[in-house]
C-alpha cells in the first residue's frame, strides 16, 4: 500500500520505476497505489498528479487498474470525494491500534514554504485529527486540493522525502533544523511509530552536513 506524491520532483523517480531494468523488479499485482494528494482537476489536466504518475510510471507498468486509486479532487461535491476515499483507505489498508490507516511508504515532497502534500502552513487542516483525508486551498493560489491528513501520514511504516535542487537546500535546511516555530507541515511529519527518510541530492543537502548524511546522491 503505498501513496505517491505529486509536483515535479518525484517525475524522474516514475520515470526510471518504469524502466525495465526497475519495473520487473516489483510485483505490481500486489501494489495498491494511492495518492498523498490531488489537485481539483480532472486527470487529464497538467496539474493532474494522477495524470503525473499514470504518463510516467502506470502507462509502463503491469498493475491491476483495480490497484489504482485515485483521488478524484475535481468532484463538485468535494466532500463526497473525501469520503469516497476514506472508504477505499478502510477497504485497503490495514488499521493500527488507534485504529487509524497504515500505509507501507508514502513518498512526499517539500515545498519551499515547507508544506508537504497539500499541509500548508497556517492551514486548519494541520490541526484534522478525526478525518483521514481533507479538502484545502492552497493560500497563495486559491486553488482547492485534497489532502491525505498528518494522522494518516504519521501512521505509516515508512515516508520518504524526496527532496532535490539547490533551491530546497535552505528548506531541507530548517526543516531538518527542527527549530521552526510554528512547526512546518514538513516537521510534523514525524513518523513515531515507523522510519522516515530524505532522499535528497547533493544540490538539496549542500547546507545540510553532519554524521550519517552520506555523499551520495
Ligand atoms: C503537490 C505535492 C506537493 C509537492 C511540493 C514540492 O501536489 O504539488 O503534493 O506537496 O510535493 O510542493 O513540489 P516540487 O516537487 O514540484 O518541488
Amino acid at each position: 500500500r503505498v501513496a505517491v506524491a505529486g509536483g515535479n520532483t518525484p517525475r524522474e523517480l516514475y520515470r526510471v520505476l518504469g524502466t525495465s531494468e526497475f519495473c520487473k523488479q516489483a510485483d505490481w499485482a500486489k501494489v495498491h497505489l494511492f495518492w498523498g494528494d490531488e489537485r481539483a482537476v480532472p486527470p487529464d489536466h497538467s496539474d493532474s498528479n494522477f495524470g503525473l504518475v499514470r504518463r510516467e510510471l502506470l502507462s509502463r507498468i503491469p498493475i491491476p487498474p483495480g490497484n489504482v486509486h485515485r483521488m478524484e479532487a475535481e468532484r463538485p461535491q468535494p466532500e463526497v470525494a473525501v469520503e469516497h476515499y476514506e472508504r477505499l483507505l478502510r477497504q485497503y489498508l490495514h488499521l493500527d491500534s488507534r485504529g487509524l490507516p497504515r500505509f507501507h511508504l508514502i513518498f512526499l515532497g517539500i515545498g519551499l514554504d515547507g508544506h508537504t502534500a497539500s499541509l500548508f502552513p497556517g492551514s486548519q487542516t494541520l490541526h484534522e485529527t478525526s478525518h483521514w483525508v481533507a479538502v484545502t486551498v492552497v493560500p497563495t493560489l486559491g486553488s482547492r486540493r485534497m489532502t491525505l491528513t498528518l494522522p494518516v501520514l504519521n501512521a505509516a511504516h515508512q515516508v520518504f522525502f524526496l527532496v532535490t535542487g539547490a533551491e530546497k537546500a535552505e528548506i531541507l535546511r530548517t526543516v531538518l533544523s527542527g527549530t521552526s516555530t510554528p512547526q512546518l507541515p514538513a516537521q510534523r511529519v514525524t513518523v513515531p511509530h515507523g522510519l522516515r527518510r530524505f532522499l535528497v541530492d547533493e544540490a538539496a543537502a549542500a547546507l545540510v552536513r553532519g554524521e550519517g548524511s552520506s555523499r551520495s546522491a
